[in-house]
């Protein structure tokens, strides 16, 4: 079987890892990676795989820094260019970002079958482009990896019954990544508190909007006087702090540069509780076991909400601080394994081959 992989924005080189791992132990996969570009710092890309062990992309398109128009027809010309060259059996795509849309469009518009990870996630907010681009690849994916349960009912609901595709929820990549470099972590290179919050923030609603990164910047100062905080700031978020006067020098806010996955999940070991507005992020708080502090209106995981692990709070001071007051005297139970067991990677590859077979 000939899986092509189409990764491009760092969650996915962090979900990719989980999966090329597994197909690593199969002699009967060729794996082809395609890097649409369009996370291009070192410490954005090349890190990942350095760290990881990904098997470096046999293609990079150098996509990036586009609006969504160009950014994604950009890719679908140039991926579609790829497929028509590589000839696989599938295309691999992942989670939400305008290089999961292009390579999905790309492979099924030469009727090459299409595999979606982290399928059948809904926020309801027609508003974020990662909500546009996961219905869309869904609708034309002809298999749906669901992380949760949850996931499989949201299809459900949107009548995929009747559409020709297989639905399984087979647990998140993301927990097979977070069980298997947690033995791996290693500290920062930089100077950090002893007792911190772990914080990021980069999700265009947050961003695009002064009033908001306004908001949430004022709340993690005044937090951060009391707990320091350490943020590694993606590069969206430090260009535009940059040319705004929304203040971000609080003493206690460690503003640092984006870190490695292994520094990534080091900071989750040993941090006191998380506040992010990223997807990913509010799932490792859960596998590390710290509260998250979630600066945004609604959340796709929401059994993290409905387990008292994971507080919304918009982009609202007020609500981030009564929150960050709540979550210090909450103790929720970890026991429960809202992510599948750890082999959501082994569950694809198998279900990839099993439907390979049955053609
Ligand atoms: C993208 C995804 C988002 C995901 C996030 C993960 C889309 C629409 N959005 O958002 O769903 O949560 O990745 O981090 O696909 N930049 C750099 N260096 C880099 C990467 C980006 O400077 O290595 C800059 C770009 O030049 C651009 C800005 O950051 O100015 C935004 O990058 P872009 O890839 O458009 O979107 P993200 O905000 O990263
Ligand atoms: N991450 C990382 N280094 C950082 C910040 C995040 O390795 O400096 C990891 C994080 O642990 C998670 C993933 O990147 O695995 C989340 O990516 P991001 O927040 O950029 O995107 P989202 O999940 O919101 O799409």
């Amino acid at each position: 079987m000939k899986l092509l992989t189409i990764i491009g924005a760092r969650p996915q080189f962090i979900k990719a890892a989980a999966v090329s791992r597994e197909v690593a132990k199969h002699d009967d996969i060729t794996e082809v990676i395609v890097h649409t570009g369009q996370h291009f710092d070192a410490n954005m890309s090349e890190i990942f795989f350095d760290q990881m062990q990904i098997p470096r992309p046999d293609y990079n398109l150098a996509i990036n820094s586009l609006g969504h128009g160009a950014m994604t027809g950009r890719m679908l010309e140039e991926i579609e260019k790829v497929l028509l060259t590589e000839e696989p059996d599938w295309v691999l795509v992942y989670g939400d970002t305008n290089s999961t849309i292009a390579g999905a469009l790309a492979a099924k518009k030469l009727h090459i079958k299409v595999a979606h990870v982290e399928a059948g996630l809904r926020s309801f907010n027609m508003n974020m482009p990662e909500e546009i681009n996961r219905i869309l690849t869904d609708r034309i994916s002809d298999i749906l990896f669901c992380p949760t349960q949850t996931a499989v009912v949201n299809l459900r609901k949107e009548g995929y019954e009747n559409i020709n595709a297989t639905i399984t929820n087979c647990g998140d990549v993301m927990y097979d990544a977070a069980l298997f470099y947690a033995t791996l972590s290693k500290k920062p290179n930089v100077e950090l508190p002893e007792t911190f919050i772990l914080a990021t923030c980069h999700r265009a609603e947050n961003t695009d909007d002064p009033t908001r990164l306004k908001a949430i910047f004022r709340a993690m100062g005044d937090i951060s006087a009391d707990t320091p905080i350490v943020l590694p700031l993606h590069p969206r978020t430090r260009k535009i702090l940059a040319a705004s006067d929304i203040k971000h020098d609080y003493a206690h806010l460690h503003l640092i540069e984006p870190v490695g996955y292994l520094e990534m999940v080091w900071l989750l070991q040993h941090c006191q509780m998380v506040m992010t507005d990223s997807g990913g992020l509010q799932k490792e708080a859960y596998f590390f076991e710290k509260i998250c502090l979630t600066m945004r209106d609604e959340t796709e995981w929401v059994e993290l909400v409905e387990g008292g692990f994971n507080l919304l709070c918009g982009a609202s001071r007020t609500r981030i601080l009564q929150n960050f007051a709540r979550a210090r005297v909450m103790h929720p139970d970890y026991k429960k394994q809202l992510y599948g067991s750890g082999d959501a990677s082994g569950k694809i590859i198998a279900g990839l081959l099993g439907d390979s077979r049955n053609q």
